[in-house]
């Protein structure tokens, strides 16, 4: 039964590999995945981005019942116009992902299609940084980061 037990906790540690981060941490792997600056747009604005789409939450999804599409992970990539998850209507896939894959805290995938969505649409495309971050001060979002 302890056996077991343990058994299954290996299982969802290795199955279920997303989580909420920390600040730090997700503007650690942001940088490492080459944001800082990537299209003139500061690690700050990335990090705060992230913060006001999914509190840094890697296996973030959130259901927009208006178009029956979905958004994926700490960016929220909505599945209407840039990922595939099988079930929303009409929907272009612009990044060529699964929504799946952007899912996790492995953020390859998502942060090749915000690099793609930032070139195409601008950070305006993210409804949360245009509340949350736009022409704010976010010094706060790297601060005792050690970046
Ligand atoms: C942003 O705020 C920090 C303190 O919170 C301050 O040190 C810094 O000068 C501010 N930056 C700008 C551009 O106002």
């Amino acid at each position: 039964m302890k056996a077991l037990l343990c058994l299954g906790f290996i299982f969802l540690a290795t199955t279920v590999h997303g989580r909420t981060m920390t600040k730090c941490e997700f503007a650690r792997l942001a940088k490492e995945h080459g944001l800082s600056g990537y299209d003139g747009v500061s690690l700050e604005n990335w990090v705060c981005a992230a913060y006001s789409e999914s509190s840094f939450n890697t296996q973030a999804t959130h259901y927009n019942p208006g178009d029956r599409s979905t958004d994926y992970g700490p960016w929220q990539i909505n599945s209407h116009y840039w990922c595939n998850d099988g079930k929303t209507p009409n929907a272009y896939n612009g990044c060529h992902v699964q929504c799946s894959e952007l899912l996790g805290d492995d953020i390859t995938k998502s942060v090749k299609c915000i690099k793609q969505i930032v070139r195409e649409q601008g950070m305006e495309a993210w409804v949360g940084w245009r509340k949350v971050c736009q022409g704010r001060n976010l010094s706060d979002y790297l601060r005792d980061c050690h970046l």
